[in-house]
This record gives C-alpha cells, sequence and structure tokens, in this order.
C-alpha cells in the first residue's frame, strides 16, 4: 500500500468528458467525474479524507480483496434540482449499508462521519459535471482489503483503502421505456442466505451467470431470485408488486439487500395511502398477481415490469406497459429528488460548492 501521498499512479483515460454538464455521454456508469475522495486504514483507523484527480490507484499484487474478496460499495446519487441546486439523497441510509457490508467482510467499518464527509467532498469536487434530471451525478463509495498477505483466506485484513469515486450518469431504464422482463429463477438464491444484505461484489459475480443467460435466452434484462418459490430479489434492484390500494413486497431478512429506494418507495406509498404490506411473498401468488410490477433500486429509480418468464410459460403484468400506480409513485420519488416537491422526510442534502 502505498502510504497517504497521492495514489494516482499513472495519467489515467476517461475522466470528465466536455460537456458532462450538459448530460453525461456514456453508458451507465462508464464516465469517470474528474474528482475522487480516498482515504486509508491502517489497525482500522482512516486517514482524513483527500480529493484527488480520478486515477489509477496503486494496489499490491498480494492484496487481501484481489483474492479473497474483500470488497464492497456503495451507489446513491446526487440530484440537480429545478433549483440549479445539487443535494444527495439519502446518503446517511448508504453511509449505515456500507458500515454494515464492512462488518459483514471484517474489513475496518470507516467512521459515519468520515464516509458522509467524503461522500460530500466527493460530490462538491465534482458539482459542475452533475447532470439536470433525469440524470445524476452516481457516487460510489468503494472499500477494499488492501493488506498485501496470500496466504490470509482466514484472517481479515489489516488495512484498508476506501475511494468515493463518481460518475455523471443518463437513466438507468429511462422513464417510459418499455417495461422490463424478468426472468423468474426458482432453483437459485440471490447469494448465499446470511450475506445477501452485504452490498458486496460477491454477491454480483454469482447472480452474473443466471443474469446472461436469462439475455441470452429471453431478452430478459435482469433474474427474480425465488428460491423454493419464495421471492428474494433480481440481481440488481428489489421487487414489489402494486396495485390501486397496496404495494407488497417481501420483509426485510439477511438473504437480499436492503434497499434505500424500496424504503424510500414504501414510505411514500404510506404518504400516499396506499397499504404497504411487506411479507413473505410466493411465486403461487406472483403468478396471479392482478396488478403491477416493479423494481426498485438507486438506478432503476422505479421501472415497470410487463413480462416474467417462467418455467411455465411468460406471465404478463397488467397491459405489460409500466402500471399508473408504479408511475405515479416514481413520479412522487422524482419530484422531491428534483426539488419540486417538498422533503417532507429530510432525505435530501444539500451540498455547497467545494471551491
Ligand atoms: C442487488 C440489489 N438489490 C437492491 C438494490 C436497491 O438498493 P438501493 O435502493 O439502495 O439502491 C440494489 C442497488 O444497487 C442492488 O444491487
Amino acid at each position: 500500500m502505498t502510504g497517504t501521498e497521492d495514489h494516482a499512479s499513472s495519467t489515467s483515460s476517461g475522466t470528465s468528458p466536455a460537456g458532462a454538464a450538459t448530460g453525461p455521454s456514456g453508458a451507465f456508469g462508464t464516465v469517470a467525474a474528474p474528482f475522487m475522495v480516498v482515504s486509508e486504514a491502517v489497525d482500522g483507523v482512516y486517514s482524513a479524507p483527500k480529493a484527488e484527480a480520478t486515477a489509477e490507484v496503486a494496489i499490491h499484487p498480494f492484496a487481501h480483496a484481489l483474492h479473497y474478496g474483500s470488497a464492497c460499495f456503495e451507489g446513491l446519487k446526487a440530484h440537480r434540482g429545478v433549483d440549479d441546486v445539487v443535494r444527495l439523497f439519502r446518503h446517511e441510509r448508504h453511509v449505515a449499508r456500507m458500515r454494515r457490508t464492512a462488518q459483514l467482510l471484517h474489513l475496518p467499518p470507516p467512521p459515519a462521519e468520515l464516509l458522509e464527509q467524503a461522500i460530500v467532498m466527493a460530490t462538491a469536487e465534482n458539482l459542475e459535471v452533475a447532470p439536470p434530471s433525469p440524470g445524476a451525478l452516481y457516487l460510489r463509495p468503494l472499500l477494499l482489503g488492501t493488506e498485501p498477505n496470500i496466504g490470509a483466506a482466514a484472517a481479515p485484513s489489516a488495512t484498508a483503502l476506501l475511494l468515493v469515486l463518481a460518475s455523471p450518469v443518463g437513466d438507468y431504464f429511462a422513464a417510459g421505456a418499455a417495461a422490463l422482463t424478468l426472468k423468474l429463477e426458482t432453483s437459485l438464491p440471490r447469494t448465499t442466505p446470511q450475506f445477501g444484505e452485504a452490498k458486496a461484489g460477491a454477491n454480483y459475480v454469482m447472480a452474473l451467470g443466471p443474469t446472461l443467460a436469462a439475455r441470452a435466452e429471453h431478452g430478459a434484462a435482469q433474474v427474480l431470485f425465488a428460491p423454493d418459490g419464495v421471492v428474494q430479489e433480481t440481481g440488481a434492484a428489489n421487487f414489489l408488486l402494486l396495485d390501486d390500494g397496496r404495494v407488497v413486497t417481501p420483509p426485510l431478512d439477511s438473504s437480499f439487500l436492503h434497499g434505500v429506494t424500496r424504503d424510500s418507495i414504501l414510505q411514500l406509498a404510506r404518504d400516499l395511502g396506499y397499504r404497504v404490506e411487506e411479507r413473505r411473498l410466493t411465486v403461487d401468488e406472483l403468478v396471479r398477481w392482478p396488478g403491477e410490477a416493479a423494481l426498485a433500486g438507486t438506478a432503476a429509480v422505479l421501472a415497470g415490469v410487463g413480462r416474467l418468464i417462467t418455467d411455465d410459460g411468460p406471465v404478463t403484468f397488467g397491459d405489460g406497459t409500466a402500471g399508473p400506480n408504479t408511475t405515479r409513485l416514481r413520479e412522487a420519488l422524482v419530484a422531491i429528488q428534483r426539488a419540486e416537491r417538498a422533503d417532507a422526510h429530510g432525505w435530501l442534502t444539500e451540498v455547497p460548492a467545494e471551491r
């Protein structure tokens, strides 16, 4: 590990495309904003976060994360409001979840205050490239076990590197775009049952095979994991059922990610008078559901699910497009993020210009 001086091991390419302020160019997550924030932990003590030009970082080839999976991340957004002010959305929740994930990986959890500071700093340093809605500045805190020890399969990394990266992004699933097709998977869990709430790379690589197969064979955007006929989530978002008066979704447990967007949508649904049911959701009920289905996530926002491919054939939700309740709740969330509607729950944090 390279101590606290500048981490850039060589000049880098692909940072901050010109004109990013008018909307990012490039697929979601492929455009690097000009600045990142860095902090290192030695024996659990993190150095003061520092902003640096986004560039490659030097990692020892024996680093724990490269061999034993001590790597985790978060994903949250800063939104440019209609008043041109940039605000982070519920970053405290993402900080809490990252600390929980770090605990599950036996990495030193960054202090909440330090991680919040690093996220605000990464946003403030990149304000210029935060695109207008429906785009946003996507923040990617990343935590890696860096101890150079390839014999440490059964020991935690004593050192860690925290980076907060930023990327101007567009809409992952454009509003009004065709509703998604999912492939139902009933023989595989999303990940190992006790580890689903960790936002760790290991969980994504586990879902990659089924997801690629579903895309190739059925043109499905994602796989809905429902081992033994009980619905969990997809490989990249939480799953909800909706109709004119209800929102139904699985209750939180350790087998899947505790989504911040899921929590926000359920709160807005309650505010709008929907009955929210966080309960066991079986495939039997799912395939007979007369209403709408949707995916919730920072990238997905609330995206309509039109079709579900099952072993017994396809199931269509509603008329196969994003339903009126899905659209209503999505718009309610986006209106808050754009500062068009009052932030009744204090979910937004204004980010002052750093310089
Ligand atoms: C597997 C998985 N589930 C759920 C979510 C939704 O979480 P959030 O709303 O906090 O973004 C994500 C988001 O990235 C995810 O990767």
